[in-house]
């Protein structure tokens, strides 16, 4: 171990350079002009594990290629599944960005760069812990298998084919994602509990064309206005979800629980001021770290209507469509949410319109189990990386292998983030402090030496 923890410390600067020209490839899921460089980080990320002497392969999939790479020399002992996604959300905006997204630059102990933290930054560290054990020691403690996709920002829409089609083949005790964060910097954390969610949007249509309001309205629906008042029969202005049975399945917070989130720190004027707010809202009942980790929510995510440039223009809109997400908790069901939803937006609609429901993709939330010796192995291994214990949390985000791990491969996933909440994930500047990095590969090396030891 302490060779490992040494060629760790001796490699640093090279692990920073190579995650510089994996940080410079441009692989946006999202926008199929990227596709060539999508190709390119999964063949970058291949070349890395080639390098170190893992079995590997692309594996084509209908959309962006995932990753596959596997050490599975230690007859006998656990293995260990690792999931990360190297694609990465799109830049924009692209003017509020200090230097530009995809040329890495060093600030303040931060590299700065899209991807940096999420998640090319954290999944770096865990081919990194590999590489110093098979460097130094010429094997593993434990059996790995790597799984690194490159859909993740776009819903995961192939993984679970692959996962499913290849049971034998990722079959594993336990799976591991650095795709979160620390509770706060230096207060290293294990995530054990993530929302799932629903994506997707709504058109309301109307009239065949866009119309004068002098000469139509009030005498036929605007499907603008009735799309709005749809949106506002979603949620109250406390917000409650007025989704019928939206709340029949939710996991109630128990008064455990409710301690273990309130004795942990939280300045909630800074956390506001950070984000130029100065108040929190939402569902009083409950606290702004309940509601962010462990409460269901709607979101309106963009509403696309009628005329938007410059001065008036008296129309009634032929259209309008809104783009919608729900963040939801074990045990609510998300399929049962969308039948639910698409009823009342049906049943509300006003005469004449005709409504279109598209769901780009759902996932459960998922609370994992925090007793198994995998947990503990998690915990030593990250204090002795980071010299603290970590904080057990849950997150608001979500990862939607998760439930996919545990429904189809039965396995529990341990979430050991190593970025800060404020590392700008999916906004101008995204940044991953070195620090942060440099113990997320000790943490990683400690971490398969532990679970040898605890699990035997
Ligand atoms: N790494 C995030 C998930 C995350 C964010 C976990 C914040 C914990 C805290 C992941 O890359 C992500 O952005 N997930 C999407 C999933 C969606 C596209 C299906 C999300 O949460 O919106
Ligand atoms: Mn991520
Ligand atoms: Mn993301």
């Amino acid at each position: 171990m302490e060779q490992v923890q040494q060629f760790l410390t001796d490699n640093g600067g090279r692990f920073v350079d190579e995650l510089f020209q994996f940080l410079r490839i441009q692989s946006v899921s999202a926008d199929s002009a990227f596709q060539p460089q999508m190709r390119q980080a999964a063949e970058f990320v291949r070349d890395q594990f080639a390098r170190i002497g893992l079995e590997t392969e692309i594996i084509e999939t209908a959309g962006h290629p995932i990753v596959y790479a596997s050490w599975t020399k230690a007859e006998g002992l656990p293995t260990v599944l690792i999931y990360g996604h190297y694609d990465v959300q799109p830049p924009d905006p692209l003017d509020q960005w200090v230097t530009p997204p995809f040329e890495p630059t060093i600030r303040n102990g931060c590299v700065y760069a899209r991807g940096a933290t999420d998640d090319k930054g954290q999944l770096f560290t865990h081919i990194k812990s590999v590489e110093a054990w098979l460097e130094t020691t010429g094997r593993l403690p434990i059996n790995v298998k790597f799984v690194f996709e490159g859909e993740e920002e776009v819903g995961s829409e192939n993984l679970d084919q692959f996962l499913t089609d290849n049971t034998e083949r990722v079959a594993c005790d336990i799976a591991v994602i650095s795709d979160t964060s620390q509770y706060a910097p230096d207060m290293p954390a294990i995530t054990y509990g993530l929302r799932g969610g629903i994506f997707g949007e709504f058109t309301v249509s109307g009239p065949n064309q866009d119309l004068h309001s002098g000469i139509y309205g009030g005498a036929i629906a605007n499907p603008a206005n009735e799309a709005a008042r749809l949106v506002s029969q979603l949620i109250d202005a406390n917000g409650k979800i007025l989704i019928p049975g939206f709340y029949d399945d939710v996991v109630a917070l128990t008064d455990e629980e409710r301690h273990q989130f309130a004795s942990l720190p939280f300045d909630e004027t800074k956390f506001l001021s950070n984000i130029g707010m100065d108040s929190a809202w939402g569902d009083s009942d409950f606290s702004t770290t309940e509601r962010r980790w462990a409460r269901p929510s709607v979101d309106i995510n963009g509403i696309i209507s009628g005329y938007t440039g410059e001065g008036p223009k008296s129309i009634i809109p032929a259209k309008a469509t809104v783009k919608w997400s729900s963040r939801l908790v074990p045990d609510q069901d998300p399929d049962k949410i969308v039948e639910a939803l698409k009823t009342l937006l049906q049943d509300n609609l006003a005469a004449g319109l005709t409504l279109d429901v598209t769901v780009w993709g759902t996932g459960a939330g998922i609370v994992c189990n925090t007793n198994s010796p995998y947990m503990n192995a998690a915990r030593s291994a990250i204090e002795s990386a980071f010299g603290v214990a970590p904080v057990m949390i849950r997150e608001g985000g979500s990862i939607p292998v998760v439930a996919t791990f545990r429904d189809v491969l039965s396995v529990d996933t341990l979430l050991l983030g190593w970025g800060q909440n404020t590392d700008n994930l999916h906004s101008p500047n995204e940044h991953f402090r070195l620090q942060d990095f440099h113990r997320g590969t000790h943490a990683s090396a400690c971490l398969w030496n532990e679970i040898a030891e605890f699990v035997s």
